[in-house]
């Protein structure tokens, strides 16, 4: 298998299940011309979040990691006229660009970016006593992702659903002598959620445009 390979298949896939959609293209145009790192899920992975999104119904979503609120757009799609997506980004600039992006998708009523440190703003989400989340993406810096997992379960309804992106990090999860930060964060991440009394967990490996990856994915029991 090769990646020209991974990327004709998700080209296939793309154009026949997602198509051609402007508030999408016009929002990855506008993150590339404000310089942002092209590291947004694929489109046929912005899909799979949308549809479990509305196949468990979810009227509250948390992100962790907006960037230019690609995933943000086809997460608040999913949501019903009242729903309500709330998404937490560390850089103003993203947050900006997000902000301007959703507008133009028409979506901005329905979505509260909330900029600063992801776990200060889980904090506060708690303390406000937030009504619990049906769904929550997380995509942040992945060396904290066993922190936010942890700090999120509280958050999250009973059988609310929670989504890791970028848990396999081209097969080097597997490596547990690695001495990079996110490859660290991850398996602990995984260790973590897998230990944890009140998640059942697993996760998927992926190919395609993003290369190889993957997602973790648990229920709050
Ligand atoms: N979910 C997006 C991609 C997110 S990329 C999409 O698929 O479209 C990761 C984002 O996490 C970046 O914008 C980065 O600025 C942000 N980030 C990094 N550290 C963070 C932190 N401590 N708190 C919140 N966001 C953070
Ligand atoms: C990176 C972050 C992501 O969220 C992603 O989907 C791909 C890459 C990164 O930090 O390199
Ligand atoms: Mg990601």
């Amino acid at each position: 298998m090769t990646r020209e390979q991974w990327n004709d298949v998700d080209r296939f896939m793309s154009q026949h299940l997602v198509g051609d959609d402007r508030a999408l293209a016009a929002a990855l145009d506008a993150s590339d011309r404000a310089g942002l790192p092209q590291i947004q899920v694929s489109e046929t992975q912005g899909k799979w979040l949308h549809l479990m999104a509305r196949s468990i119904g979810a009227k509250r979503i948390l992100e962790l990691g907006t960037l230019g609120g690609y995933s943000a757009i086809w997460l608040a799609r999913a949501l019903p006229d009242h729903g309500r997506l709330v998404t937490l980004e560390l850089d103003p600039a993203h947050a900006s660009v997000a902000q301007s992006n959703l507008e133009h998708a028409g979506l901005a009523t329905r979505v509260d970016i909330r900029v600063g440190p992801a776990l200060n703003t889980l904090v506060e989400l708690s303390e406000a006593n937030t009504e619990p989340f049906d769904l929550a993406f997380v995509d942040a810096d992945k060396p904290m992702c066993a922190p936010y997992v942890e700090a999120i379960i509280p958050l999250m309804r009973s059988g609310g659903v929670i989504i890791v992106d970028n848990v396999v990090r081209s097969g080097a999860v597997a490596d547990a002598g690695t001495d990079d930060p996110s490859v660290q964060g991850v398996r602990r991440c995984i260790e973590f959620m897998g230990a944890h009394p009140a998640l059942d967990a697993t996760a998927i490996q992926t190919v395609g445009s993003k290369g190889y990856d993957g997602f973790a994915f648990a229920i709050r029991r």
